[in-house]
């Protein structure tokens, strides 16, 4: 069973300042530093290094072939990727504060010409029982849900960053979504007061109620993550680490946890230890700086989780 990560691939430029730019201000930088990133290929390096078998198909421009050797070293299969001449390398633009949170500017670039004959020749390669990835970083995701789904691949949505082009997806065709509580709030279409105090555990079993076929796991920042499939209900507190960088905490997640899963399936044991490796990969990840070069190494999660428990 192989897992195709059909995603972007950004060059992220990360200034490091007090705090995040107000509107009309003008502030200088710390540091610049420039670092592979991209929600999909975050998530690509998270699965290899966690041991998946994993291709990454996506676009990139003649300047972004150092992400490929990024994602090789980590392991990841990119025969998939498409180099385009006329057009660049997605990119970000994110502003890290003292706290270690930020804020993110897209540029689609190369990450927004998806064609439909691109993504027939991909899922060519793929079929019945093999598990695809995606977030919304990319264009044509109608297209390759269903196109997917005609394959009989399972589906991993992570819808974010959020927009309404997810809510026109076909989401009955979701096996599993991995999702924060304001991704749920806006998937679930919940009034300003409903999402005011949302509540992990009423929004996990709202979308385990919209979407019974699919498995949900919700990540809810300082109060760890959640589980279900619809019969179950697994938790996982955060580990507390001094926090240096929040980007690609979320993608960690993701890669170490869908590792686990798509190789001991989803009984609640595998379920349980996919959450508490997932969980400790992403603390390791917000103590470091950067994107993908954050996210840890197998032994390292081990360690980690030897001197935590
Ligand atoms: O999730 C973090 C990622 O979001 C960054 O690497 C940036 O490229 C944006 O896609």
């Amino acid at each position: 069973m192989k897992i195709l990560n059909f995603g972007s691939l950004n060059i992220d430029y990360v200034y490091r300042l007090d705090h995040i730019v107000k509107k009309g201000e003008t502030i200088s930088s710390e540091s610049l530093n420039v670092y592979s990133g991209g929600k999909g290929l975050n998530q690509s390096v998270a699965l290899g290094k966690a041991g998946a078998e994993v291709y990454h198909a996506g676009a990139i421009g003649d300047d972004g072939k150092l992400l490929t050797e990024v994602l090789r070293a980590a392991g990841v299969n990119t025969d998939h990727i498409k180099v385009l001449t006329e057009v660049r390398t997605g990119n970000a633009i994110i502003q890290n504060d003292k706290e270690g949170d930020n804020c993110i500017i897209l540029y689609g670039g190369a990450n927004q010409a998806i064609t439909e004959e691109y993504v027939d020749s991909v899922l060519s390669d793929f079929g019945k029982g093999d598990y695809i990835i995606l977030q919304n970083e990319i264009n044509n995701m109608d297209y390759i849900v269903k196109k997917a789904h005609d394959v009989g691949m399972k589906t991993v949505l992570n819808p974010s960053p959020m927009n309404e082009k997810i809510l026109k997806l076909p989401l009955e065709y979701i096996d599993y979504f991995i999702l924060n509580e304001i991704e749920a709030v806006q998937i679930l279409g919940l009034s300003e007061s409903e999402a005011a105090e949302p509540d992990g555990e009423k929004l996990i079993k709202m979308l385990g109620e919209k979407y019974p076929g699919a498995c949900i796991v919700l990540t809810l920042g300082a109060a760890g993550s959640v589980y279900t499939d619809g019969s179950v209900v697994i938790k996982q507190p955060i580990f507390k680490v001094k926090t240096v960088d929040t980007t690609a905490a979320g993608d960690t997640f993701t890669g170490y946890f869908f590792s686990e899963i798509t190789k001991n399936g989803n009984d609640s044991e595998s379920v349980k230890e996919a959450m508490k490796k997932a969980a400790a990969a992403s603390a390791i990840a917000v103590s470091r700086p950067g994107a993908a070069p954050s996210i840890p190494e197998p032994d390292e999660v081990r360690e980690f989780l030897y001197e935590k428990l």
